[in-house]
């Protein structure tokens, strides 16, 4: 972008950047502040994210209203947020080229839930694979729970999303939207943009250490299952050794070795290797010199990540200066957005 015009696209107020909506697309995506922050996070969604920072408008949310999901503690949320935060910071979100806020800062997103609850099916919430996995491992199944793929639907739709970016797992809770979104237009005329998942094919679906049948998730019980990335390098060394593997003894990623697959998936992503590359150098090689060298490489891609996060640990009002700014920004886009859906509705006297 030319400079003139980069200073007239930063310059101009929130709402009216035609400049950076006709030569950049609109980015948003959001992650839950609900426990710690692991691998499948950050090679499926958070890594591609700062990659592509510099190439969108982007806004980036901490989605505390959808962490009230499952049942949580007021000091639990509360530092799991600032945490996230943090870590999101330390991978390298820069505020000065995205928004970067705490979605219950801005209360249009509650407020938007709710009007699109109206243009939601409740056979179409009912289908969500999401929802049905998280219910079936809780004892206490909120409403909350079953309307969650509508805050989400909100929270994309505020902002004329283009691009989301994502893990394959939300990618029906994109074609939920897409499909809200297209029935409002309908029923009140052209409102939201139809939003797009940019779902990258390696890396959408890190799985777990111990079953590499199941995703990596915060929520799985077994501390093995996933590599934290707070984790010490002890202790990634040890889960990588214990690190299920498939029968045989060849390295390769093939769809009969969903273990080795993943392993491999892993080291190509934070070495920058090829797949093909790795089998070939590893061919004829036992699973513990793999295994050692992808340690190495793991830890090693973490450490500067968790230099940075120590830093902003020590000082937490850097986080939350940034996201104060950012929700002030956020708040300027969410309340034209709203202005226009109130008003398309017909609600209030206008
Ligand atoms: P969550 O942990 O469910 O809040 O997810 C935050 C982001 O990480 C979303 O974009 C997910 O799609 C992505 N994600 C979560 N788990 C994985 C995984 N195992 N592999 C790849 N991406 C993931
Ligand atoms: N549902 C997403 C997840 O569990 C988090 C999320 C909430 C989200 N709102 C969003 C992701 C909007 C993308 C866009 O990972």
């Amino acid at each position: 972008m030319p400079d003139a015009l980069e200073t007239l696209t930063a310059t101009a107020p929130e709402t009216t950047r035609p400049i950076a909506r006709l030569t950049r697309k609109r980015v948003f995506s959001g992650i839950q502040p609900s426990g710690s922050f692991h691998l499948g996070n950050y090679l499926g969604a958070i890594r591609n994210w700062v990659d592509q920072q510099g190439d969108y408008d982007n806004v980036f949310c901490i989605v505390d209203l959808h962490a009230l999901t499952l049942p949580t503690t007021r000091e639990t949320l509360r530092s799991n947020i600032i945490g996230l935060a943090n870590t999101l910071l330390a991978a390298g979100l820069d505020p000065a080229q995205s928004i970067i806020f705490i979605q219950s800062d801005v209360q249009e997103h509650a407020e938007l839930s709710w009007l699109l609850s109206s243009t939601t099916q409740f056979g179409e919430l009912r289908r969500m694979t999401q929802f049905k996995d998280k219910a079936a491992g809780s004892e206490e199944v909120s409403a909350a729970l079953f309307i969650y793929p509508v805050l989400m639907a909100a929270d994309i739709l505020l902002y004329d999303t283009d691009l989301v970016p994502v893990g394959e797992d939300q990618k029906q809770h994109l074609e939920l939207t897409r499909d809200v979104a297209t029935r409002f237009n309908a029923r009140y005329g052209e409102t939201f943009v139809l939003p797009e998942p940019d779902i990258k094919p390696a890396g959408a679906r890190i799985m777990s250490l111990e079953d590499p049948l199941k995703k990596m998730s915060k929520s799985d019980a077994n501390p093995n299952a996933a590599i934290a990335l707070t984790d010490t390098p002890d202790v990634i060394r040890r889960k990588i050794r214990r690190a299920v593997t498939d029968s045989g003894t060849e390295i390769v990623a093939t769809p009969d070795k969903p273990a080795l697959t993943n392993l491999l998936t892993i080291y190509s992503l934070l070495s920058g290797e090829s797949i093909p590359d790795l089998e070939e150098r590893y061919a004829g090689k036992g699973y513990g010199a793999f295994k050692s060298d992808l340690a190495d490489v793991v830890v090693e891609a973490v450490a500067p990540i968790q230099t940075r996060l120590a830093e902003l640990n020590a000082d937490p009002e850097i986080a939350r200066e940034i996201l104060a700014e950012g929700a002030e920004r956020a708040r300027v886009r969410a309340a034209a957005k709203m202005a226009q859906v109130r008003d398309r509705m017909g609600l209030g006297l206008g």
